[in-house]
């Protein structure tokens, strides 16, 4: 096979420039019988002594040879050779890159075949068109190796592989990792709300799964398969970009987002939603317990939050404090709300499931963060009657300590005050207290009787303890009810 005839139907000529034996004879091989090699040189100066009349059609430079530049030539000996086509090229092994262009439109490695056709700039495309529409633009031996790749048509199938292999790679992949991710167990939900919350959750990790797959196949198939192979020094093929794909990984993100701004805004409307008959909790925040009041019950300060099973439950959610933020939240019902200081909130929680849990403060919050928990119950009907009316029933002395050693725990007391006996603590212990005498940082003392530990737990910082910082919150006075109080007090006494 020879090359393609060319516009002037004379066979091209070419000069080679290059410093390096290799590279003149490496082009030349190349080049074949598809110009006439009229001169093959080290230097300009050594163009100048070939003592060439006319300029050659092409002048092909070795591009690492740096003192080669072309305005250094031109002028010098062909000045009024304005269209000379001089190619700048790399060669590594069998594989020729063009790096600059000159005269010569399009880029890559089918620029020097143009420049070989004698094609110009802005008629290239066109002419290529043509060309290839009745006969190949140029054909190569098989020796001739890479040359092949500059027929664009053998390009398309060995990419079109590679595009099959990834798109399998991701297939199987993404469905491995959404399986993964679907399996990672959750809390069980416990409420109607945790339905359409996990709904939505599966769907999110759907999708995490599939870029996952997308990012992580592309990524390491690229690393592995196109990596340098040994003895491989030239460039990487060069791409110019490509639009459809351009287009595809904006729009397709673009349209994932908005459909998944539309769920989320329908299901947060449908998680808050007002419900009928429903029952309201004023929850009440402090550094570091909960409280619970349900003022159509009658009933205040609860520790404990019990809630009937399938009523719709509205929470009013305080916080007592002036700077930190607490969070309610019980994973089994999977919604949450912020309390915020000064800033009324809500949330609403059909509770489905009967069982015990735990709402957990879920903003940190200060050292006690991890104590600020309370036990929530959600009873059937006849246990949350029964609940409501042991509220309101009166307490013996020895149901007041239990109770006392409840709120030890569950507001906060335990943060800073054991009852072990450990010195150490960020208050005084609470082992023994009662009946010891106390002293202060003010020089006097005082016997703890119930009216001295009433005052230090209302007004903590009137007397201090000499040895502590003045740090126990001054909001005890709203925080308990007038029987948590003697229960606390009851149960100081039992510490002995
Ligand atoms: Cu309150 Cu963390």
């Amino acid at each position: 096979m020879t090359n393609a005839s060319t516009p002037s139907g004379a066979q091209q000529t070419a000069l080679i420039v290059s410093a390096h034996p290799l590279f003149r004879e490496g082009i030349a091989r190349l080049l074949g019988d598809q110009a006439q090699v009229i001169g093959s040189v080290a230097s300009w100066q050594e163009v100048q002594g070939l003592g060439l009349v006319q300029a050659p059609d092409v002048i092909i430079v070795d591009h690492d040879s740096s003192d080669l530049q072309e305005k250094d030539l031109t002028p010098l000996l062909w000045p009024d050779a304005d269209d000379l086509r001089v190619i700048y090229v790399t060669l590594s092994g069998d594989k020729m890159t063009v790096h600059e262009r000159h005269q010569v439109a399009g880029a890559g490695e089918a620029d020097l075949l143009r420049a070989l056709k004698g094609e110009r700039p802005g008629a290239s495309a066109r002419s290529t068109q043509e060309t290839t529409a009745s006969q190949p633009i140029y054909t190569v031996q098989p020796s001739q190796g890479r040359m092949e790749r500059m027929d664009k048509g053998t390009d398309k199938p060995k990419y079109t592989r590679h595009f099959i292999v990834v798109s399998a790679l991701v297939a199987v992949v993404a469905i491995i990792s959404v399986i993964g991710l679907l399996a990672v167990p959750k809390f069980p939900q416990a409420s109607t709300q945790a339905l359409v919350v996990d709904w939505l959750m599966d769907l999110h990790l759907g999708v995490i799964g599939i870029l996952f797959a997308l990012v992580m196949v592309f990524m390491l198939y690229s690393l592995f398969v196109f990596r340098r192979k040994p003895g491989e020094e030239g460039d990487g093929d060069h791409f110019e970009g490509n639009t459809k794909l351009e287009i595809t990984w904006t729009v397709v993100p673009l349209i994932t987002v908005l459909i998944f701004g539309v769920i989320g805004a329908v299901t947060l409307a449908e998680v808050t939603a007002a419900q009928d008959d429903e029952m309201t909790v004023n929850v009440t925040a402090f550094s570091f317990g909960w409280q619970f009041d349900y003022p159509e019950l009658g009933i205040e300060k609860a520790t404990t939050l019990n809630l009937p099973v399938n009523q719709p439950v509205l929470f009013k959610l305080r916080s007592l404090d002036q700077d930190v933020i607490h969070n309610f939240y019980v994973a089994e019902f999977r919604v949450k709300q912020d309390l915020v200081p000064g800033v009324p909130t809500q949330l609403r929680v059909t509770p489905n499931v009967e069982g015990a849990y735990r709402l957990r403060c879920n903003e940190l919050c200060g050292t006690g963060h991890t104590n600020m928990l309370a036990p929530v119950n959600v009873l059937n009907e006849t246990d949350f009657t029964a609940w409501v009316a042991e509220q309101k029933a009166a307490v013996s002395p020895e149901a007041l300590a239990e109770l006392g050693a409840g709120l030890h725990a569950s507001q906060g007391c335990i943060a800073c005050h054991n009852v072990s006996g450990d010195p150490g603590g960020v208050g005084p212990t609470w082992k023994g207290l009662f009946g010891s005498t106390r002293e202060f940082t003010d020089g006097t003392s005082q016997v703890a009787d119930e009216e001295y530990l009433r005052n230090s737990i209302l007004n903590p910082t009137s007397e201090i303890v000499t040895g502590y910082a003045p740090v126990m919150p001054a909001n005890y006075a709203d925080v308990l009810s007038e029987q948590q109080l003697d229960a606390i007090i009851e149960y100081l006494k039992t510490l002995e």
